[in-house]
């Protein structure tokens, strides 16, 4: 398997594919993989002639110094899982400096108002650190395609009018949340929970259910205040939000209309642990 830490060597060696019309499929990752990135992994290796993926904690899309500091680092494993999938699954696992170059700070970015909401307005600065990044990836990569989880379905999306706003050349693949046998949508955070967190976690995705199910015969506001009163029962959960949206423009329900698909998003907090989730609901 091949590893790559400069983007110099990475382009030197993925140029002359590009020149010879190969396909490049591309997951960026921030690392600690699980079933999830490996499903991505799944979709660009059969669909590419080639699969890169990106291993970077990326510092500027983090808001919170605590979180950074904590975000799981597992290279070693998770150079071992892919090996394990697929020997030739190329990986770009930088140091800070060779995507920065000194000057670890974001772009600006507008995506149309979607980086207001939900994890726009809790996270500050998040999705230009996220804009920052992908940009700069793809400008490294040059994948055609880039596989994107669904879990992160507002990052999804921004990723899409990213590539959009500024013509990057790239098909982005939003892929369904993988979650584990007791329902909690998998993510590398769930490695800092503990045994018993991880299993009352599995409460999330019970209530977004049935959010679900309240929501075909009730408003958005009445689900929004049957969620809030479910959590209230669970102390050990600290609900940061749960948004209904439209989940084009990712602007909150106000009133239902038949043509429009929805999704209710929720960013909940266990152990300190931020989770995040999200339901279809029609
Ligand atoms: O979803 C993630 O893991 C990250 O936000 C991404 C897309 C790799 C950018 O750092």
């Amino acid at each position: 398997m091949l590893i790559f830490n400069k983007k110099s060597d990475l382009s030197a060696f993925l140029s002359p594919l590009i020149k010879q019309n190969k396909s490049i499929g591309f997951v960026p990752t921030m690392g600690a993989l699980h079933q999830g990135h490996l499903s991505l992994l799944k979709n660009s290796l059969y669909e590419n002639d080639v699969t890169v993926m990106s291993i970077f904690v990326n510092p500027t899309q983090f808001n919170n110094a605590e979180d950074l500091d904590k975000y799981p680092r597992t290279l070693e494993r998770d150079v071992q899982i892919m090996q394990d999938l697929n020997n030739n699954i190329i990986v770009y696992a930088p140091e800070v400096a060779d995507i920065y170059e000194g000057n670890t700070i974001s772009e600006n970015f507008d995506y149309d108002g979607l980086e207001n909401q939900m994890e726009g307005k809790h996270r500050p600065g998040h999705f230009d650190g996220v804009g920052t990044i992908v940009k700069r990836l793809f400008e490294i990569v040059q994948p055609n395609k880039a596989y994107f989880g669904e879990k992160d379905f507002q990052q999804l999306q921004i990723v899409k009018k990213l590539v959009l706003k500024h013509n990057i050349p790239v098909e982005v693949i939003g892929c369904p949340i993988q979650r584990e046998a007791n329902g909690l949508a998998m993510s590398s955070r769930n490695e800092r929970l503990s045994e018993s967190a991880r299993e009352k976690a599995a409460i999330i995705y019970q209530i977004l259910n049935l959010a679900k199910e309240i929501f075909q015969t009730n408003s958005a506001e009445e689900t929004i205040k049957f969620v809030e009163k479910e959590f209230k029962k669970h102390l050990e959960f600290e609900l940061e939000y749960f948004e209904i949206a439209d989940e084009a423009t990712l602007l909150p329900v106000s009133e239902k209309e038949s043509n429009k698909k929805y999704r209710g998003f929720i960013a909940i907090f266990i152990e300190n642990i931020r989770l995040i989730d999200n339901i279809s609901l029609n």
